[in-house]
């Protein structure tokens, strides 16, 4: 949620910041601004996307080599120009600020700061930190943001200029992503790494109450009480091709089709001579064997992977599991111990819902497990165990190859529990590690024939309402298939147990309600055709996603997507496959940009 550039440096800085917003732009596209300092803070700010900002600059030259700038999903503040960032102080004070996440002591801080006789220009929490930057400045902008840093609550990461230094931005962090990006005499500060993936692989990682002070020769790392800390430069694998479309017209597309890659190394990463390691699980088998409880925790698609590694830690390891909303568990008082395995899943790794069920999780004394798809991200600090998705750069706000990569490290994770309890015996063991290896080339043959979802999405683009259904491993799919449609075509959708539509979903449905019904072999099947049944019962259409050579379905089912036949389990991974595409492919039908769609972001780092 919002994102943040800094440069400081050699070069003018224009392009660079505007470059970086627009790598961001997935963060939050409420509106955009830039400062540029060069003898004076040159602050341009527009609603609307950094496309908008981009016009309004112009493309004219600007000889400032310092500069911040920003692209806001908004909290405090409603969407008009004054609440855009970068903020400013009292005019003529020269600090501008530029913030991700929430201060919550904000309200305090504006009448304490008016009585004072600073000027409010906008409704932002954000204004907060100028004003008291502002106050605490008396020609030391280091020492001014350690002094109002002091006086924050909330979480967040703000990054300051002052007119009369420029060569300098300071910034601090207290719970939402901040990292540093090293160049040859020049340094960049972002919310996320692809701002600055164009120009530098070599980045600084910012911890949780800590200010950063970047120079054109390099960064200094202070804690919260001002000792100075030494920080390695770490290079990341990423390269800045991810961060490009590659001749797909949306991100979203180019990242479906990146599932087959993206499953395959997350899968080779774990793989010495054929046998499963997980290094990073710092767990003992003996302590395995001593687990009685796994609890999932997670929000939104992340969730919906929790939900099917439930199903897969319980059948194959035998391990009574649960899976909530991070932000639902986290309220409760959880019955939790030394023997339970918190599993923790955020793509992002900065998802703040999650983070805090973690703090939670491990207060109770569990051992916390994350599943991140980004390196160095906050839980891989706040975590006993760490796995990485190997999934590559998610830039979509759309969830796609990250949920498969996440469906794949659970049945990775699930088989090595099975393993070490004994549960699995040595020969099923392989046979699944045998087919969970087979995934990439199912799932690129699964992605091959999506054509068929074509003329499901002409016949049903305008409808209002779709109905999912699905039972045991299916839910889950159908929940997430739900999801991808209501977020990227804005279509209501509802998602129920199949078994329990009867009791209260079924009066939705009429003769133009089209439903789509999760129908892959396996020991539900049957139940599930005594609900099409039902379905068909009330004149509505089904779009059943079936398992390869399944014909009697085409006698109940309008529309059929095949998948290729594979183990029960891992039928998830195969049938998410056709409903992103049918979500992809009513969203571009009803002219919507699917990679940026309207009210959302992909970090969530506000509660
Ligand atoms: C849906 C989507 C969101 C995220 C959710 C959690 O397509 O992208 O629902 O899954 O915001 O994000 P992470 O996984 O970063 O915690």
């Amino acid at each position: 949620m919002c994102g943040i550039v800094g440069y400081v440096g050699g070069r003018p800085c224009k392009e660079l910041l505007l470059t970086g917003l627009e790598r961001l732009e997935y963060r939050g596209y409420d509106s955009a601004g830039i400062c540029l300092i060069n003898g004076r803070a040159d602050i341009t700010r527009r609603v609307g996307k950094v496309a908008v900002l981009r016009d309004a600059v112009g493309t004219s030259a600007h000889p400032a080599t310092t500069g911040l700038a920003h692209t806001r999903w908004a909290t405090h503040g409603g969407v008009i120009e004054a609440n855009a960032h970068p903020i400013e102080a009292c005019e003529g004070s020269g600090v501008t600020v530029v913030h991700n996440g929430i201060i919550e002591n904000y309200a305090a801080l504006r009448r304490e700061l008016s009585e004072a006789g600073h000027v409010y220009h906008s409704d932002t929490d954000t204004e907060a930190i100028a004003h008291l930057v502002e106050e605490c400045y008396s020609g030391d902008l280091v020492e001014a943001v350690h002094k109002a840093y002091q006086r924050l609550d909330g979480h967040f990461a703000f990054a300051v200029a002052h007119r009369d230094s420029p060569g300098v931005l300071v910034a601090a962090r207290r719970g939402c992503p901040l990292v540093v990006g090293v160049g040859e005499g020049e340094m960049f500060m972002a919310s996320a790494i692809p701002a600055f993936l164009a120009e530098t692989r070599k980045v600084q990682h910012v911890f949780d109450d800590e200010i950063v002070v970047a120079r054109t020769d390099g960064a200094t790392f202070l804690s919260g009480d001002g000792t100075p800390i030494e920080r390695e430069v770490q290079e990341v694998e990423w390269d800045d091709d991810a961060a490009e479309k590659q001749g797909y017209e949306t991100f979203m597309l180019k990242e479906i089709w990146e599932q087959p890659d993206a499953i395959a190394q997350t899968i080779g990463e774990r793989l010495y001579h054929g046998q499963l390691q997980l290094d990073g699980l710092n767990l003992s088998d003996e302590q395995v064997r001593g687990l009685s409880r796994i609890v999932f925790l997670a929000c939104g698609t992340s969730y919906h992977a929790g939900l099917v590694g439930r199903y897969l830690l319980e059948e194959w390891a035998r391990i009574p599991s649960e899976s909530d909303i991070a932000s639902e568990w986290r309220y409760r008082r959880p019955v939790i111990d030394r023997n339970t395995l918190v599993i923790a899943i955020a793509q992002s790794g900065e998802t703040i819902d999650t983070l805090a069920a973690m703090k939670e999780a491990r207060a109770c004394g569990a051992h916390v497990l994350a599943v991140t798809n980004v390196m160095g991200s906050q839980m891989t600090r706040e975590c006993d165990s760490v796995l990485y998705t190997r999934a590559g750069l998610e830039i979509g706000v759309a969830a796609s190859k990250t949920f498969t990569a996440q469906l794949t490290l659970l049945y990775l994770l699930a088989l090595r529990l099975g393993t070490i309890r004994g549960t699995l015996t040595g020969e099923r063991a392989e046979t699944l590690l045998a087919q969970v290896r087979s995934l990439p080339d199912l799932v690129r043959s699964t992605l091959e024939r999506g054509e068929l979802v074509e003329p499901i999405a002409d016949r049903f683009a305008r409808n209002e309402f779709f109905l999912y259904l699905g039972r045991n491993i299916g839910l889950p799919i159908a929940l997430e298939g739900a999801l991808k449609l209501k977020e990227i075509s804005y279509i209501a959708t509802d998602a129920y147990a199949a078994g329990e539509m009867k009791h209260g979903p079924i009066a939705l449905l009429d003769d133009s309600t089209p439903v789509v019904v999760i129908a892959t072999d396996g020991h539900v099947y049957e139940k599930v055709v005594s609900n099409i049944e039902e379905v068909r019962a009330r004149g509505a259409h089904v779009i059943a996603v079936a398992t390869e050579g399944n014909e009697g379905i085409r006698d109940l089912a309008e529309h059929v997507l095949y998948l290729p036949r594979t183990e029960p389990e891992l039928q998830p991974v195969l049938a998410v496959l056709p409903l992103q595409q049918l979500a992809y492919a009513i969203a571009t039908r009803r002219g919507l940009d699917v990679d940026k769609p309207r009210n959302l972001a992909k970090t969530v780092t506000v509660e």
